[in-house]
């Protein structure tokens, strides 16, 4: 376990936690995000939480996926891939930020805050100079988040999924350089 701050801890997920990270984005994903599906969003979390597909994103090299804990409670969670790289920022050491969800009734309390502080301090003292993420333009939310802390623009693609809604599948790669 480790503690981030007096209340907020973060939890490995292993290969034993699928059934629980595939409840807890039943529950978290759609309050977020089912308003971007045609269907809820129920295809994406089967298909993304599937116990097959955990278990590859888990045996990936490089990378550490955590239960987050507020409380005690898990209320979130989010994937770590060192090394993976932003197209065209090839020649500096990165680390990608995937997929951090926290509950709905935990959102707004500034831990997502004080989880990128803790990711860029870490970041920083393994020499990595550069967190990057995937996020969606039409979800305020976390696009807005990412911008005040200082994640900038890099490119854009639009997600081919035949259930996401036409208007919203504008997702762009945001960056931050670590000083
Ligand atoms: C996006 C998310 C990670 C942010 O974490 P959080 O703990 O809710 O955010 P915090 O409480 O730390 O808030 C941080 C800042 O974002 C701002 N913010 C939050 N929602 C906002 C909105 N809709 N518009 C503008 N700013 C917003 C807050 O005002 C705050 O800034 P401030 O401290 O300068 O006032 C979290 O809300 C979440 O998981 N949302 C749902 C899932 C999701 O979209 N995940 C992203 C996948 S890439």
């Amino acid at each position: 376990m480790i503690k981030v701050s007096e209340n907020l801890q973060l939890r490995k997920i292993s290969t034993s936690d699928t059934n629980a990270l595939f409840i807890l984005m039943q529950e978290i994903y759609p309050l977020a995000y089912q308003h971007f599906w045609k269907d809820n969003g129920n295809w994406y979390v089967n298909s993304q939480y599937s116990k097959e597909n955990i278990l590859k994103e888990l045996s990936q090299e490089n990378t550490d996926y955590y239960f987050i804990l507020y409380d005690e409670e898990i209320i979130g969670n989010f994937r770590i891939i060192w090394d993976e790289k932003l197209e065209g920022l090839h020649d500096v050491k990165q680390v990608k930020l995937h997929r951090l969800y926290l509950h709905q009734k935990t959102q707004g309390l500034g831990i997502g805050k004080t989880l990128l502080t803790w990711l860029e301090q870490k970041a920083f003292k393994k020499s990595y100079s550069i967190i990057w993420l995937d996020a969606m333009d039409e979800q305020p939310q976390a696009f807005q988040f990412y911008k005040k802390r200082g994640y900038t623009y890099h490119s854009h693609t639009f997600l081919p999924y035949t259930l996401l809604h036409d208007e919203v599948r504008k997702m762009s790669q945001v960056y931050k350089i670590l000083t």
